[in-house]
């Protein structure tokens, strides 16, 4: 639901989960399992987009007397969620290729036989603009019904300059249209093209083609602050992967990598030296990557749902991050081949079930470390207390635990913003 008006009280609650640390920035440690919460008739009070009170129902000041009010049916208030890994940017499915690994084929295989992100490919070049924002748009709606106001959305199937910008300004547009907050990411670094493929010399001219054209020409149209790049076998080597940090770092662009998802390559390890914002996946990541993330800051971002459809044996080991030291996230790496997952309570299961988190470290994970990941305001986003922007979720629960604790349920019923939230 969205409000226009410039007064809001948010009452009838049971539990306001605000997530906000007691200072600015990251929940870390135990403090992932503190998420300050208020459950004695709180309300929420927003004021021109901004939270501007929270406490009890009581001690509302009068001021308040003429906003509107909405009521919370006794149910359980967190911050709006923030996705901060997704591919929302295709305009169909990949349930042949669902039904191929079901039969026995690897990811890897499939991508190698011309499927996964090329075939991916296929459907964006096809697409006209108007196809391609109508799926975006449908990806990102179907987020924000579980819950999601602020969304990282890559490009990478595109994979040309042209393609490339499409989806990036396609992700623009689709935020837009479903009242949702985008940080968009240039992932033309996630696959070679077809094209491109058969010969080292054009594996150089495509990552030339990305580095010297594409990225520059995301920066001149302001279509996206951040790069990424898929390093992995199969994907993008060390060598690559160094090169193209150096090369996004100098066009003013930040950093994030896909890093340790496939196989144990020091990913993270590379990523946190070019001090990225995140690296994301994190399988196999190794002890020296975690030393190296913990001191340049760049935050885990965990992707289970992926884990999951792949079949893999191996989770990231998320109890051993937190216990480091680590700022860790999750998202929902929504994407129509590895993770056709765009809930994020089921992702949060998946972590507490195989990653080793707890039910509140998962929401943590989803809120306020997700806005660190981003590099987004931990004051604004991902956190109720005042100054905060004023996008709630409204679950279907008695406790914040039994978010994840319902798996595969979408609890949230309301997704609630108001007049000015994005400005
Ligand atoms: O995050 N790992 C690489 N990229 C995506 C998958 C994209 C796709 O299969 O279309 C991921 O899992
Ligand atoms: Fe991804």
């Amino acid at each position: 639901m969205h409000i226009d008006s410039d007064k809001l009280v948010i009452e009838n609650l049971k539990r306001v989960v605000t997530c906000a640390p007691d200072n600015s920035g990251p929940l870390l440690r135990e403090n992932m399992r503190a998420l300050n919460v208020l459950n004695d008739d709180p309300v929420v009070a927003v004021k021109d987009g901004r939270v501007a009170w929270i406490g009890e129902f009581d001690r509302l000041p009068a001021v308040f007397d003429t906003a509107e009010r909405i009521d919370g049916k006794g149910l359980v208030l967190t911050p709006g969620l923030v996705d901060c890994h997704t591919h929302p940017a295709f305009v169909r499915g990949r349930a042949d290729e669902f039904a191929m690994r079901l039969a026995g084929a690897t990811y890897e295989q499939i991508a190698a036989a011309g499927g996964g992100i090329v075939s991916s490919t296929k459907g964006v070049r096809e697409a006209t603009d108007e196809k391609l924002v109508a799926e975006t748009t449908r990806n990102l709606q179907r987020l924000r019904r579980h819950g999601v106001v602020a969304v990282e959305g890559k490009s990478g199937y595109g994979l040309s300059l042209e393609h490339e910008l499409r989806q990036l300004r396609a992700i623009g547009t689709a935020g837009e249209a479903v009242d949702m907050h985008t940080v968009r990411t240039c992932l033309a670094a996630h696959s070679l093209p077809m094209e491109y493929r058969g010969s080292d010399k054009k594996r150089a001219e495509y990552l030339k083609l990305v580095t010297d054209e594409i990225l520059p020409a995301v920066v001149k149209e302001g279509l996206a602050e951040r790069a990424d790049i898929f390093h992995d076998k199969g994907a993008f080597n060390v060598r690559e992967v160094v090169e193209f940090a150096k090369k996004v770092k100098a066009l003013g662009l930040r950093l994030t990598v896909h890093a340790d998802q496939l196989h144990e390559d020091g990913g993270g390890e590379i990523a946190a030296a070019h001090h990225a914002d995140s690296a994301d996946h994190l399988e196999f990541l190794d002890p020296a990557g975690i030393d190296v993330m913990i001191k340049n800051g760049t935050c885990a971002v965990l992707l289970p749902g992926s884990t999951y459809v792949l079949k893999m044996q191996q989770w990231a080991d998320g109890r051993w991050m937190i216990d480091a030291g680590l700022t860790v996230a999750l998202a929902t790496d929504f994407n129509p081949g590895s993770s056709p997952v765009a809930n994020p309570a089921f992702v949060m299961n998946l972590a507490v079930m195989h990653c080793g988190l707890t039910p509140e470290e998962a929401l943590a994970a989803f809120t306020v470390n997700a806005a660190q990941a981003l590099r987004l305001s931990t004051d604004e986003w991902g956190v109720i207390k005042p100054g905060s922007r004023a996008a709630f979720a409204l679950w279907d629960v008695d406790h914040e635990r039994e978010i994840p604790y319902y798996a595969g349920t979408n609890s949230c019923i309301e997704v609630i913003t108001c007049r000015a939230w994005r400005s």
